[in-house]
């Protein structure tokens, strides 16, 4: 039975699992043979991390975390973004995968590339579960992508509304009477 804020599912546990083995199936062959430092975003990327990390079959692969926050606790995103936790790696002249949630306004994302960039990666690519392109306001886009929606505010599987839900095994959109 779905929880009761949730409008609707809109990815069950199944569904969820075969994306994740997709994109770890694509990153393990774009990068056979390579190093890979895999940032993983807290806290909403860490379950979806957390299973496709497991799935990639580098031998050389590296694991580390970084932390943003737009500021406030809404539904809506404010533009500043502020770096709270940076990677305890070093990233100069390696590949590097951002691992995140969901992309939205596309704020946090390129602020975190722009970071691992200036730090010296030799390159920095984008897995984002779920991208909403419509409400893009930074020109960037992922490398891998799980899944394009609307303009819809999902919750579970990592993802939260002011710290709540991420314990849904499935994603499901918030009843909007919830956040409005
Ligand atoms: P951006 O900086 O606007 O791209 O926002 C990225 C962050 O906003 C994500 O890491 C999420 O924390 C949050 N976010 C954006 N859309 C949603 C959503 O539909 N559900 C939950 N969190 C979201
Ligand atoms: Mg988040």
């Amino acid at each position: 039975m779905l929880h009761k804020d949730i409008f609707e599912e809109l990815m069950n546990e199944e569904e969820l699992a075969k994306t994740v083995a997709a994109m770890a199936e694509k990153i393990n062959a774009d990068y056979a043979g390579r190093e890979l430092i895999v940032v993983g975003v807290l806290k909403g990327g860490v379950i979806f991390l957390a299973d496709l990390f497991r799935q990639l079959t580098l031998d050389n692969c590296q694991l580390d975390f970084m932390a943003a926050s737009s500021y406030g606790n809404n539904a809506v995103s404010s533009g500043v973004v502020n770096i709270t936790k940076d990677i305890t790696c070093n990233v100069i002249g390696r590949d590097v995968l951002i691992v995140e949630d969901i992309l939205d306004t596309g704020n946090t994302l390129s602020c975190l590339k722009n970071h691992l960039l200036e730090k010296g990666a030799a390159s920095v690519k984008i897995c984002t579960l779920f991208d909403k392109p419509s409400r893009r306001k930074k020109p960037i886009k992922a490398d891998y992508t799980g899944r394009v929606i609307e303009d819809l505010f999902i919750v579970g599987y990592g993802l939260d509304y002011s710290e709540h839900y991420r314990n849904l095994p499935y994603v499901g959109v918030l009843k909007s009477e919830i956040y409005s």
